[in-house]
């Protein structure tokens, strides 16, 4: 989705590193408690040094909420984590992305409605009531709203598993998953599901591409969504990293194709994957399949262990590098003039819906 990002001042853009290393102080100094800085674990360096918490887009949000006295809360990070944190903080707190450009690709590949359009679409073959709707964390608030109303949850990469077993042990017979294809294949998998369980939901065909048949038969409705930066690690990469490091430990993102997830040690989420290079023993090697800043840094701050990303060639999160020291800058000063740029707001309607699902999720979990 497009979002108009207003060209940035002169001051700014042409601004040195250290002039924009002296706004940011002060400006961090003026708002003192008022402020509060999350930055995500893709997030580059130069602004995860201001950051005030780290984390992935759930334990953020759930930061934000917890610090009430925090009335600017800055989000760096993508626009799906700032809508969760907007619906999770109380209505006096204010949230900010620095770069409204900043969203999610994988995201952006399911709206309300392609999902409606679905959802109506698979009434005409099954009974919905009994069809559950998960939606993983990188959705828009209107999708979870989605999800809220129609009686099902959301998950993270952490608490997929937990998540699809309540949908279909206690809520009902069949999940339409949504947007990511790959966490849920995955995690399907994990719970014994085969192939044969699960079809894939093209929103750009009539029907999703599926016959009636495929419809009624598939426990798991799959949408056809990926994370472009996930889905690049490839089985053959694996193979060159066992070639080169053959006591290496390999683990990778579940938004990771299944066919690597498949010749993987571990699979986890961002915070899983930090985990396990924390506790592996010094001298471990760990091959690592997921955004490059995240594996840089790892491999930084572990100086004793080899970290290394997947694939020699991976680029990053183009969206979540939109964020940079002169946005932040930006909002950083607009709020010491009392000026609120890129705040992002739910509508209450949505936010309460898409409040019911990630509680529902958090119930859980
Ligand atoms: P987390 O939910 O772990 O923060 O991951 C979000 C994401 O975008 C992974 O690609
Ligand atoms: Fe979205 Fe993929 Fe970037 Fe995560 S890494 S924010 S899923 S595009």
């Amino acid at each position: 989705m497009v979002r108009l990002q207003e060209a940035l001042p002169e001051r700014y853009t042409k601004a040195s590193p250290e002039e924009l290393e002296n706004w940011i102080d002060a400006a961090k100094q003026r708002l003192g408690r008022r402020l509060l800085i999350l930055g995500h674990h893709y997030q580059r360096d130069e602004v995860m040094r201001w950051a005030d918490a780290r984390g992935d887009s759930l334990r953020l949000s759930s930061i934000a909420a917890k610090r009430k006295d925090a009335k600017y809360v800055i989000f760096c990070g993508v626009h799906f984590m700032a809508e969760a944190a907007d619906i999770l903080t109380s209505d006096d707190q204010q949230v900010v992305l620095p770069d409204l450009n900043a969203g999610c690709s994988m995201a952006d590949m399911a709206d309300l409605d392609d999902v409606e359009e679905a959802w109506n679409g698979l009434a005409q073959a099954i009974d919905v009531d009994r069809l559950v709707p998960i939606t993983y964390i990188n959705s828009s608030a209107a999708l979870k709203a989605f999800v809220g109303r129609n009686g099902g949850s959301v998950c993270t990469s952490s608490n997929a598993r937990a998540v699809l077993t309540w949908a279909l042990e206690t809520a009902g017979n069949q999940v339409l998953f949504f947007p990511d294809q790959h966490l849920g294949r995955n995690t399907a998998y994990q719970l014994g599901f085969s192939e044969r369980d699960m079809s894939l939901w093209d929103p750009r065909k009539s029907d999703g591409g599926l016959s009636e048949v495929e419809m009624k038969e598939s426990t798991i409705l799959l949408w056809k969504g990926h994370c472009s930066v996930h889905q690049r690690f490839r089985p053959e990469h694996v193979a060159q990293f066992r070639a080169t490091y053959p006591n290496g430990i390999v683990v990778v993102h579940p938004e990771c194709s299944h066919e690597l997830v498949e010749v993987a040690d571990e699979a986890g989420s961002t915070d899983f994957i930090i985990r396990m290079v924390d506790q592996a023993p010094p001298g471990a090697v760990l091959g690592v399949g997921t955004e490059i800043h995240l594996v840089k840094r790892l491999a930084d701050e572990h100086p004793d262990k080899t970290v290394v990303s997947l694939d020699p060639l991976v680029c990053p999160c183009s969206t979540m590098y939109r964020i940079d020291e002169p946005h932040l800058a930006w909002v950083l000063e607009g709020l010491v003039s009392g000026e609120v740029h890129n705040r992002i707001t739910v509508p209450a309607d949505t936010a309460a819906e898409a409040r019911v699902a990630l509680e529902r999720m958090l119930e859980i979990v």
